[in-house]
């Protein structure tokens, strides 16, 4: 059994103040015991992680997760922050090669797969993320697309991927994110099923039957029920519905039900 992940992507949002408030309302309202069957991970700006680290914001058993980690563990990198200085935060998850990262600052999969192998060197899961843009969907490409993207995870050494449970993957439809379109619960099953294919050409069945492989895309309470019960869905990579707190306690709930 994969114990579900609910993932909140805050992206470039909130100030100092807002995070406090956040998760001092989080703690009231997650009720009791959800933890238990649920992995909770909060990913905000770079900016706040040391809020969660120095003023021990989060509730126990909420990871912190960051929304990049560098291929280098230090160095002449004007702006970037490495998976060493993440872990030194306690930060447990990074997200890499989420798609607004490929579109605008030029990630290509060489420097996805560079990031990927640090992050897991360092002991940072990563949350890697695969998915297709609209015209690839039409042109029936989805697979080919997500088939090179799992390339850069072709890359890490195998002693790298021991632990199945350090690696989590996001199948994260370009067309669905912030646009209110969410992928069917055919679609969402069908890419899982064939990243979990993929996960286990590369490192056998056993193995590739206990990661993680999260949709994300547009989630909200009133999609995700039915996303999550699909076999091959392990939980959400949530953007725009884990910035309120309702919310994203509720898509918690419905994947403690779920599991
Ligand atoms: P969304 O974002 O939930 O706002 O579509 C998801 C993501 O970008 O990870």
């Amino acid at each position: 059994m994969r114990k579900p992940i609910v993932a909140a992507n805050w992206k470039m949002n909130k100030l100092k103040e807002d995070v406090r408030e956040f998760v001092q309302d989080f703690k009231r309202k997650l009720p009791h015991g959800v933890l238990g069957r649920v992995d909770v991970v909060i990913c905000p700006s770079v900016a706040h992680l040391a809020l969660f680290s120095h003023e021990g914001l989060l509730p126990v058993g909420v990871a912190a997760g960051a929304q990049d980690s560098h291929w280098e563990d230090k160095g002449a990198y004007t702006g970037c922050v490495s998976a060493a200085m993440l872990k030194d935060l306690k930060v447990r998850y990074a997200i890499i090669g989420h798609s607004e990262r490929r579109q605008h600052f030029s990630e290509s999969n060489a420097m996805l797969a560079g990031k990927l192998r640090a992050s897991l060197r360092s002991g940072l899961a990563p949350i890697f993320c695969v998915g297709e843009r609209l015209e690839a969907r039409d042109g029936g490409q989805t697979m080919n697309v997500l088939g090179e993207q799992m390339a850069a995870l072709s890359d890490t050494p195998a002693e790298l991927l021991g632990d199945p449970t350090q690696l989590v993957l996001a199948y994260e439809p370009v067309w669905a994110i912030g646009t209110g379109k969410v992928a069917t619960v055919e679609q969402a099953q069908e890419a899982h099923a064939f990243l979990r294919r993929q996960l286990s050409t590369l490192r056998g069945e056993a193995w590739a039957q206990d990661v993680r492989i999260l949709y994300g895309g547009s989630v909200t309470p009133e999609n995700f029920g039915a996303l999550i019960k699909c076999p091959d869905v392990d939980g959400g990579l949530v953007g725009g519905a884990s910035l309120e707190v309702d919310k994203f306690v509720k898509l918690i709930e419905i994947a403690a039900q779920g599991a």
